[in-house]
């Protein structure tokens, strides 16, 4: 039971999904009739889907050439699967079926297919950004865009909609000619003319020379020129720049100040530490020195006492001695490196021997 409705549901959704999507698919019928160009976009629309065409047969069949290089349509087909593009002096044309001869000034082409026409001797001087190798089709008509200023000129004007982002629709009129690069075809005179310059008053944007006739009804600039900022500009970035630079250095350098006196404090500290280890390895060596010359018979525990209990024995040195002052956590190997140290300058202090300092330290 449940299997039944849900089968029904997806035929359903097939059957909707194919009526909202009424092309046809390749060997599936179509008319050629049906095939026109759209209201909106002026793009060719026909029956078949976007990778077959009709064919005379009345069928969809797969195309058999593209015109773009990325041509709409084939999502996940490899690059290399596509058909293939035409060769020079041939065009795909938008139906797609197979790659046609270029066609001679006079002869006819689909809308805005100027590819379609076979290009003037001199293209290379007639090529221009509102032309395609020299040629133009107006009208379903191939013709040369070379008509000079003052002379008769043909036009062909196409409505386009456009949709704002709200949704509203508004109509908008893009305006052809044959008329040579740098000129225009006046509507009313049917006479190329100059284009004006920025600034001047406009009523479309095939009379501006920059193609940007502005909305106050002036040529402005083309959509595609570079901005050039003004003097002003380059000394506020400078100056930006520079401000930035000097702040950085000088906030290291007030960085490095403090470190440089947490180091030197550091360093004071230590040095004050390794003088009075030395001092206290120095003065325990007098000590030692003074109790080998007590007189003998003098007993261990009175010599002891006599330097660190008892300052009235006489010792004057006693007084002297101070507490080392070795701190215990310090670093062992600095600790072990300090003692070894003084211990050869001790025993080359004790027998006399200068020398043996610098033999051992290397
Ligand atoms: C219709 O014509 C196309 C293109 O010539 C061909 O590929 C296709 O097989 C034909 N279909 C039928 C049913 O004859
Ligand atoms: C214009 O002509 C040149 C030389 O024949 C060719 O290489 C180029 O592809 C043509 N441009 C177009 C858009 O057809
Ligand atoms: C433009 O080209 C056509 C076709 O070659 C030619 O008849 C016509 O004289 C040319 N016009 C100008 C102004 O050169």
């Amino acid at each position: 039971m449940s299997r039944i409705s849900s089968k029904t549901i997806f035929l359903g959704i097939v059957g909707l999904a194919s009526f909202a999507y009424a092309k046809s698919g390749w060997g599936e019928a179509c008319s050629q009739a049906n095939s026109h160009l759209d209201s909106d976009t002026w793009a060719l629309d026909s029956d078949c889907d976007a990778t077959t065409y009709c064919a005379d047969n009345s069928t969809c069949a797969y195309r058999g050439c593209r015109k773009d290089i990325y041509p709409f349509g084939y999502n996940g087909v490899a690059f290399d699967q596509l058909p293939a593009l035409c060769p020079l002096g041939q065009f795909c044309p938008d139906e797609g079926d197979r790659c046609l001869d270029q066609v001679p000034v006079g002869g006819s082409c689909q809308k805005d297919r100027d590819d379609e026409c076979a290009p003037p001797p001199d293209w290379n001087d007639l090529n221009g950004y509102l032309n395609v190798n020299g040629t133009v089709c107006l009208n379903f008509v191939c013709q040369y865009a070379n008509v000079t200023l003052g002379l008769q000129c043909i036009l062909e004007n196409t409505p386009y909609t456009g949709y704002l982002d709200s949704g509203a629709q508004y109509a908008f009129v893009i305006s052809r000619d044959n008329c040579a690069n740098g000129l225009y075809c006046d509507g009313t005179a049917m006479q190329c003319m100059k284009d004006k310059a920025f600034g001047a008053a406009c009523t479309g944007n095939k009379e501006c020379l920059s193609y940007n006739c502005g909305s106050d009804h002036k040529c402005g600039r083309a959509a595609d020129e570079p901005i050039h900022p003004g003097t002003y500009a380059y000394v506020l970035v400078g100056l930006g720049i520079t401000i930035l630079i000097l702040s950085v250095m000088i906030s290291l350098w007030f960085v490095h100040r403090r470190s440089r006196k947490e180091n030197q404090i550091k360093l004071e500290q230590y040095y004050n530490e390794q003088i009075a280890y030395r001092q206290s390895i120095m003065s325990m060596s007098h000590a030692k020195n003074s109790l080998l010359s007590l007189p003998p018979n003098t007993s261990a525990d009175q010599a002891r006492r006599s330097i660190f209990a008892d300052p009235d024995d006489g010792f004057a040195s006693a007084h002297d001695l101070s507490v080392p002052n070795i701190r215990r956590d310090s670093s062992a190997a600095w600790s072990d490196a300090a003692a070894s140290d003084s211990e050869i300058l001790l025993n080359g202090e004790r027998n006399g021997e200068s020398s043996a300092g610098p033999r051992y330290r290397g």
